[in-house]
């Protein structure tokens, strides 16, 4: 015997009252207001039944279609505000999107790792501008105009006495042009250069370092720079000391450290020589000392600059330079 409508409705409630989510609820009223659900079917049926209690069993089924509409309606609503889901446009049940939390550059924390180790030196740390001077990038550094060191370094001009510095060195004369020996000063910073590469980027970093005072000496360089190699890799870490030349400084030194990849042994990072050139240092000229007006006979002094760059990617052993630069942050977090 067909169920009656009463049957249909009482089963659609029990069912409604089991449902624990909108999906449920879906299917529920799909299986009874549907296209081949109970409901439909019994008013589709009711011209088979017999003509006295077609009247009457149409009416009931009519009515329990509203009310079951309305029920269901009012229970998805239900589950809807209940867990914030809008009409099947939020999916609550899927897992949260964790928020990243930023961090330093890895050059950045390199450049913090460098002045770290020199501020337990004693250093003080300053900075000056990108956009720099000609006096201060050239002139005050011993290199005149049309002074072929000029062409050592391929400068972005911005006008003809103002340039992009082409390294943190216009701190040194900057610096001591306002403060009496001794100063002891690290000087991080962007520098700039037309040159693009495996190894360079026009926009590169440099930590500057010089202190002057009485009696300072190129041992104390030495010192300096082999503590700071230690601290900054390893107490194996050897450094070789190339005599080489800058206008500003005279000694001059090119000063390679023990390839931190192969110790010494000879690698691709290394070209196979075993040594790696970090920075170039020099005991500081006394025509930048003149320039700054500090009396040449009672002050000796002492000057280095590093590629930040480079020792992030001897730190970390990555040869391609660019990886820092192109911004992937599958690359920045690891670090
Ligand atoms: N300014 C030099 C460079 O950019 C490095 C340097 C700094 C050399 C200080 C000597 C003293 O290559």
């Amino acid at each position: 015997m067909e169920k009656t409508i009463e049957q249909i409705k009482e089963e659609a409630l029990k069912e409604l009252e089991a449902a624990s989510d909108s999906e449920s609820i879906k299917a529920i009223s799909v299986r009874y207001l549907g296209r081949k659900g109970a409901v439909t079917r019994f008013l589709r049926n009711i011209s088979s039944l017999p003509l006295e209690i077609r009247p009457e069993a149409g009416k009931k089924a009519n009515e329990t279609k509203k009310t079951l509409e309305a029920l269901f309606n009012k229970a998805l609503k239900q589950f809807a505000t209940a867990s914030y889901e809008v009409a099947g446009e939020i999916d609550v049940s899927l897992p949260g999107r964790a928020l990243h939390q930023g961090s330093l550059h890895p050059i950045t924390q390199i450049s913090h790792q460098i002045c770290n180790i020199f501020i337990r030196l004693g250093f003080d740390v300053a900075e000056g501008p990108e956009v720099e001077t000609d006096y201060y990038n050239f002139e005050a550094l011993n290199i005149p105009k049309n002074h072929p060191a000029r062409d050592m370094q391929d400068t972005f001009y911005i006008s003809k006495n103002v340039v992009l510095r082409t390294h943190t060195s216009p701190t040194q004369p900057r610096i001591m042009e306002k403060q009496k020996p001794p100063v002891r000063v690290v000087a991080p910073g962007k520098v700039y250069r037309c040159d693009s590469d495996l190894t360079h980027t026009p926009m590169f970093h440099q930590v500057e370092g010089f202190l002057v005072d009485e009696n300072v000496s190129f041992g104390d360089l030495k010192g300096i720079l082999t503590t700071f190699a230690h601290q900054m890799f390893d107490k194996e870490t050897s450094l070789r000391f190339r005599p080489s030349f800058f206008p500003f400084t005279e000694p001059s030194a090119e000063v390679d450290i023990r390839c931190v990849i192969c110790k010494g042994k000879g690698c691709r990072v290394c070209s196979n020589t075993g040594w790696l050139e970090v920075l170039g240092a020099g005991m500081v000229h006394p025509a930048v000392f003149e320039n700054v007006g500090y009396n040449t006979t009672r002050y000796t002094g002492f000057a280095f600059g590093m590629g930040v760059e480079r020792i992030a990617m001897l730190k970390y052993g990555i040869d391609d330079i660019r990886k820092y630069f192109e911004n992937d942050l599958r690359f920045l977090r690891q670090f």
